[in-house]
């Protein structure tokens, strides 16, 4: 995998299909416009509006409490700093599940008013009509398997998925059916590596994977977790690629101590 697609050029959906089998994807969430330019910046090929924004940015314990407004409000901050990247918004729990039309509706808000350039949105055969009038009406949809956040409540918890031959089987055909449904590429959540390379291979679009193992076409971190920022819960597929949460303790710390001892701010 040398030859380079992506390059300096605007990323976009077409971009993204084009890298598979040629060029690894990098995909990081970001919810604000100071840490969306800093990774727009840095190059990465696509940035996830996650609604994991629920749990990093907002101290909720699921992914269910996010609303469309969250969304609307953070996408809007990411899409005015990427100028390069792929933004994705993630679709929040229940705005794609009351009929086609609201699905249709709260996508176009999160690609008119926030400025995503495509939506995500979590499950399988059960949303492929959604995701065909979604993409039918012009807007590009990644789709989400395995691990489901949204549906943590009837998953029972955060483990891995798809462990029984049935279980990975029904994903296969999921996956096949979003793709066939016009997805232009899929999230892979916390699933048996082996399967994720079924998968891959099974599908003409891209795999991004998150404790799927290496066989993905790319992957894709919270930046929070990636980056020591954020240890309420830290899933153990992470690597931490900086310790920017202990940086900032000790800036701040410093900060502190500095005024207390009247250094800072100095006379001149
Ligand atoms: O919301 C999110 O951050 C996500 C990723 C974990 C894929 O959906």
């Amino acid at each position: 995998m040398s030859k380079q697609i992506s390059g300096g050029k605007k990323v976009t959906t077409k971009t993204v299909r084009q890298m598979k089998g040629t060029e690894k994807l990098s995909m990081l969430t970001a919810y604000d416009y100071s840490m969306a330019k800093l990774v727009d910046n840095a190059g990465i090929d696509m940035i996830l509006v996650g609604d994991s924004l629920g749990n990093v940015m907002l101290g909720y314990e699921a992914t269910t409490h996010v609303t469309m407004e969250d969304m609307i409000h953070h996408t809007k901050s990411v899409a005015r700093a990427a100028k390069r990247c792929l933004v994705v918004a993630d679709m929040p729990f229940l705005s794609c599940h009351l009929g086609k039309y609201e699905a249709v509706k709260n996508a176009g808000a999160l690609v008119a008013e926030g400025g995503a350039a495509a939506v995500k949105i979590e499950g399988g055969t059960e949303v492929c009509e959604t995701i065909k009038a979604i993409t039918d009406a012009g807007i590009p949809v990644m789709g989400h398997l395995g691990l489901t956040p949204q549906s943590v409540n009837q998953l029972g918890g955060y483990g891995v998925q798809a462990k029984t031959d049935a279980a990975a089987e029904k994903l296969i055909s999921d996956a096949k059916a979003v793709e066939a449904a016009g997805a232009f590429a899929v999230v892979l959540e916390c699933i048996p590596h082996a399967l994720a390379q079924k998968v891959t291979e099974a599908l003409g679009i891209p795999t991004i994977g998150i404790g799927a193992g290496p066989h993905c076409d790319g992957q894709v971190l919270v930046l929070h977790d990636m980056l020591g920022m954020f240890d309420d819960y830290v899933p153990s597929f992470v690597k931490r690629f900086a310790e920017v949460g202990k940086a900032i303790d000790a800036g701040v710390r410093d900060y502190i101590k500095e005024i207390k001892s009247g250094e800072f701010p100095a006379a001149k």
